[in-house]
């Protein structure tokens, strides 16, 4: 049977973002400026350099800025272009998905990241999907997301990216129970979502980038609460496993997560380092503080 390409990405924005409070009392985690640009800029990026065509936001409530971000701006293009600043106009205008390429849908309530995929059901519908968590920025040439569509459209089913932690960190993540190697592919045996160290099956955590069988759908509408009180994504993937090929596919770049306070300034930080631009002078400024605070 011919493997459907992946199409749509469902990203995940409803949230509380507790870790990061207080900012997130009123501005969407998502949304925090990651040097100069959301969190969401650069998965969107991601997303769109993998041939995403349709982007599918779980929204939830204060989360209406996000809906702004991905629309024009027009009296703010129109004062650009009133003061010639075509390159910043250019730029904005070239960041920006198509008309009709961004579709919201609310969450209601945040009941987990297996909840929340699947309040994307119906904009899904019966096709595969990616899924990338906008709190995880990932940097690798080619993109992360990318590498996964290629290596899907040689197996098909499912396949999530996964990366080595180190091992007192594993409760923090979904882990994965590691099968044969099959050239750059892992068969997947299972996964659980924030094992205790000495109960972990690996250190490989789940990264945060998916692309699923719409049969998920099914079994994430049966799926009872996990981890947290949660309805986990990790453990409706588990039950996929056993009806539809999984593999995982290790991502080799680097990934950063935003979603806590020290996460969030090294992204800030590395992303202002490799900025052409500012580059030198984040540097200087951070080795200036670094020196002033021995
Ligand atoms: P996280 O667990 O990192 O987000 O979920 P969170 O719940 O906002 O974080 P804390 O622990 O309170 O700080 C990963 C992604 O899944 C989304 C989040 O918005 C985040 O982008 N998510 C999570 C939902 O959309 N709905 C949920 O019910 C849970």
């Amino acid at each position: 049977m011919a493997i459907k390409p992946v199409r749509k990405a469902v990203l995940p924005v409803a949230g509380l973002g507790t870790r990061v409070l207080p900012a997130t009392k009123v501005i969407p985690k998502e949304m925090l400026p990651v040097f100069d640009r959301p969190a969401l800029h650069y998965v969107i990026d991601e997303a769109r350099a993998a041939g995403i065509e349709h982007f599918i936001f779980v929204t939830g409530r204060n989360k209406g800025a996000i809906e702004d971000y991905f629309d024009i701006a027009y009296e703010l293009e129109a004062t650009l272009e009133a003061k010639g600043k075509t390159a910043v106009l250019d730029a904005l205008r070239a960041d920006l998905p198509g008309a009709g390429a961004c579709s919201f849908v609310r969450q209601q309530a945040p009941l987990g990241l297996g909840h929340a995929v699947w309040c994307a059901r119906e904009l899904v519908g019966g096709e595969p999907f990616a899924v990338l968590l906008p709190d995880m920025i990932m940097r690798s040439d080619p993109a992360c997301l990318a590498e996964m569509t290629q290596a899907y459209g040689e197996v098909g089913g499912n396949l999530i990216s996964v990366q080595e932690v180190p091992r007192a960190e594993v409760s923090s993540y979904g882990i994965v129970d590691p099968g044969a190697r099959k050239g750059a592919l892992i068969e997947m045996r299972g996964m659980v979502e924030k094992p205790a160290v000495q109960d972990a099956p690996s250190n490989l955590m789940i990264s945060g980038r998916y692309i699923l069988q719409p049969e998920i759908f099914g079994i994430l509408s049966r799926q009872t609460p996990g981890a947290g009180g949660e309805i986990q994504l990790t453990d409706a993937m588990q039950t996929l496993m056993g009806e539809s090929p999984f593999h995982a596919l290790p991502f080799t770049g680097e990934v950063f997560d935003t979603g806590s306070k020290t996460g969030y300034l090294r992204a800030s930080a590395a992303m202002a380092l490799a900025d052409p631009e500012h580059g030198a002078e984040a540097r200087a400024i951070l080795q200036a503080l670094l020196d002033a605070s021995r």
